[in-house]
């Protein structure tokens, strides 16, 4: 028990200390954004295709990674943060039971998962202004699969 709780303790100052680098997707004079993996076990690598003016057309992703949990279905959130408040801004179902469409659909638990690829994400017009948002996959059973905070500094 005891050396349970210290290990605990290890790892949390560890992890609270460290945690992930926040990594620089794009720098322009009138665009930055940057994340930072908010899963303690795991960090990703994202890389924008553009990153001039205020729009996004396709992010391509590269994520690799063991699963921790069954990805039997699996949906995707983003939230905005605002003031420490989280405004939900956009979900959808990524994989579904019966139509496992991208190539990690239905992989179980242990197994592991490498997904390059572009995403399309279409956003024209990013609003000015500095603001957090929170992008987190997760499984039926709300496991978090992936999640990953960005920072968006648009002038
Ligand atoms: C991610 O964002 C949430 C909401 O703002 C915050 O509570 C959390 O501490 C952030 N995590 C990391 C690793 O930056
Ligand atoms: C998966 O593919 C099926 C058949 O092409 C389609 O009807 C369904 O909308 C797709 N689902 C997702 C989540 O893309």
């Amino acid at each position: 028990m005891e050396t349970f709780k210290v290990a605990s303790l290890i790892f949390l100052l560890i992890y609270t200390s460290i945690g992930w680098p926040t990594h620089t997707v794009c720098k322009s004079n009138n665009l930055e954004v940057y994340y930072r993996s908010c899963d303690p076990l795991q960090d990703f690598a994202f890389t924008l295709d553009s990153c001039s003016g205020h729009t996004i057309e396709s992010v391509n992703i590269r994520a690799a990674t063991v699963l921790r949990h069954n990805i039997g279905e699996l949906f995707v959130t983003v939230r905005l943060i605002v003031n420490g408040k989280s405004i939900p801004l956009f979900s959808t179902q990524l994989c579904e039971r019966d139509h496992p469409n991208l190539s990690f659909c239905g992989k179980k638990k242990g197994e592991h998962i490498y997904y390059e690829g572009p995403v399309s994400v279409n956003i024209h017009d990013i609003p000015q202004g500095d603001f957090d948002v929170t992008v987190e996959l997760f499984n039926e059973d709300q496991r978090t699969i992936i999640c990953s905070n960005f920072t968006v500094l648009s002038h």
